[in-house]
């Protein structure tokens, strides 16, 4: 009787967090006033124990460890929760690669400080076009929603990049990206506003099952002189299931742009503004390595004032790799004013002509659909409103246009270009020379 009173008490306080941090708060589950009183409540996710701590006093206010403390005492089965009206300031980097069954509940402001000196000297690296993070998240089951708004704080980054090219062999100014997975299973995130990326905006790395719903991605320069350069919306290498859903990207570079070896891909309800268009690649760039996208399909998306619209893009140039890209549909497409509405690129990036017919990319193209593809394009490139080039090193083929009527302000009738490529692709096309 004793005994079991004694195991029944040190149940009950192993159960009890060791200690609170100061400024923190840990409400249970069933404590429904108090989850309501301070925003936790949600019409669709049960309540959950949540965590929450304090808020920072002023932008070189790091609440990193506070948040880091939170995320462990969230894991397996609990909610941290960032109010409403609240900043949170992260001021040093973060390993959260032990997630298993969390959710953040972001409704104020979690924000990057921008101590260059700091990121560039502590951060994740990841060899694939040179690529560092803040933070890396991984494990399984990790649920972000809110109305909140993830800020990388990336005006100065912009600033200071100026001038560079972040594919320029001898650049080494790499900014952050905002937000990183890495070995993850099942992330999903909705509702938040990702706000001003340094760089890339997000990157999946060796994660599977990832949606996004609801998500605004803006990334803009207030400085007219430079631009808010290479804030990709959606970026991947190796990703098996990507759902993007109902989202507004509104950047300075690719909306959306899988890369290698990623399957599954769903897009519906995306709104791209200023972008560099919604592409497939680029792949094979790296020597030797074999990289592929397979099994793509988007519908419904917009592309307003961008340079691409729909477009598939494959490295080419001395020491690339090689691979494929098959059984992409793009349907139900409105690009207006865009330079290159439709764009099979195989001279990816910036090669010349000379040099792209020496060493030609090696990726080959198949299996791909562009059907009911409608709008303007910018006339940069005259009546020219598709341009799909295949590599005499590659097989591109089963590639077929449908319903297109895309016009040019240079003239009509507008020109689809078509090289290389095996077959009819359904439309009467014009080759290059
Ligand atoms: C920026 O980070 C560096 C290196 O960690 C540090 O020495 C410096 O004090 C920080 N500057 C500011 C303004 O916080
Ligand atoms: C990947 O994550 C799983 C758990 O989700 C873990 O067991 C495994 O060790 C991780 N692998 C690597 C390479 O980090
Ligand atoms: C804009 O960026 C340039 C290049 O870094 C810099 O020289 C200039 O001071 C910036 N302008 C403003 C208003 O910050
Ligand atoms: C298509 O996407 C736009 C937003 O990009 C949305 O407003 C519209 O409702 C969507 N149409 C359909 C039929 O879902
Ligand atoms: C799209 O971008 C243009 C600048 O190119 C901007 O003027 C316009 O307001 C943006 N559209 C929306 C709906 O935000
Ligand atoms: C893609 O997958 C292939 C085959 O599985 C593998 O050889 C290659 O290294 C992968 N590419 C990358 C960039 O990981
Ligand atoms: C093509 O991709 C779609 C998903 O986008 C998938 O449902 C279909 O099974 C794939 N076809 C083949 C032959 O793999
Ligand atoms: C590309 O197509 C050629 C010809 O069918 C084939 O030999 C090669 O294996 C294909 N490459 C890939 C990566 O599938
Ligand atoms: C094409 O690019 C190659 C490699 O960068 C360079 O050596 C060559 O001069 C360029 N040719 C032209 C015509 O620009
Ligand atoms: C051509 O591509 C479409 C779309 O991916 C696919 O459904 C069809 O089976 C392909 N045809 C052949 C002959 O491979
Ligand atoms: C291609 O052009 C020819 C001659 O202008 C026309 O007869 C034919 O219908 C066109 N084919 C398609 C698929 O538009």
């Amino acid at each position: 009787m004793r005994l079991a009173a004694l195991s029944i008490l040190l149940a009950a306080a192993s159960a009890l967090p060791s200690h609170i941090i100061p400024g923190a708060q840990i409400i249970p589950a069933n404590d429904k006033s108090a989850l309501k009183s301070i925003g936790a409540h949600h019409q669709i996710y049960p309540d959950r124990r949540t965590i929450t701590i304090r808020a920072s006093k002023n932008e070189d206010d790091d609440i990193s460890s506070d948040f880091l403390w939170a995320i462990h005492q969230a894991n397996h089965g609990g909610r941290l929760l960032l109010e409403k009206g609240k900043t949170y300031m992260i001021g040093k980097k973060l390993d959260l690669t032990f997630l298993d069954d969390i959710e953040v509940q972001l409704e104020g402001q979690l924000k990057f400080t921008n101590n260059i000196t700091y990121w560039q000297a502590n951060n994740f690296y990841y060899s694939f076009q040179k690529s560092i993070t803040f933070w890396r998240w991984g494990g399984q089951d990790i649920k972000i929603f809110g109305k909140g708004t993830l800020d990388g704080n990336g005006q100065k980054w912009y600033d200071e990049f100026s001038g560079s090219q972040i594919l320029d062999p001898d650049n080494t100014f790499y900014r952050p990206i905002l937000f990183l997975t890495e070995n993850a299973t099942r992330v999903s995130v909705e509702g938040i506003t990702q706000l001003n990326s340094p760089c890339w905006t997000n990157f999946f790395v060796r994660t599977n099952d990832v949606s996004f719903d609801d998500v605004f991605i803006h990334a803009y320069s207030t400085n007219a002189s430079v631009d808010a350069a290479n804030t990709d919306g959606f970026d991947t290498l190796s990703v098996d299931g990507l759902r993007v859903t109902n989202t507004r990207v509104d950047n300075g570079d690719d909306c959306f742009s899988p890369k290698s070896n990623t399957s599954h891909i769903f897009v519906q309800n995306l709104w791209c503004n200023n972008s560099h268009g919604v592409s497939m690649g680029s792949i094979g760039q790296y020597s030797g390595v074999m990289d592929f996208i397979e099994n793509a399909y988007m519908e419904n998306v917009t592309l307003l004032n961008g340079q691409n619209g729909a477009r598939l893009k494959a490295w080419a140039g001395e020491d690339v790799g090689y691979g494929r890209i098959t059984n992409v549909t793009y349907r139900n497409i409105q690009i207006q004013n865009t330079d290159n509405p439709i764009v099979l690129d195989q001279c990816y990036f910036d090669v010349n002509s000379t040099e792209c017919a020496k060493y030609p990319s090696q990726v080959n193209v198949t299996n791909i659909v562009f059907d009911n593809i409608w709008g303007t394009s910018s006339g940069k490139e005259g009546k020219v409103i598709a341009d799909l080039t295949c590599s005499p090193n590659a097989v591109c083929s089963n590639i077929s246009l449908s319903r297109i009527d895309v016009t040019s302000p240079a003239g009509s009738p507008p020109e689809i270009i078509c090289d290389g490529i095996q077959g009819s692709i359904g439309v009467n096309c014009t080759s290059s020379t």
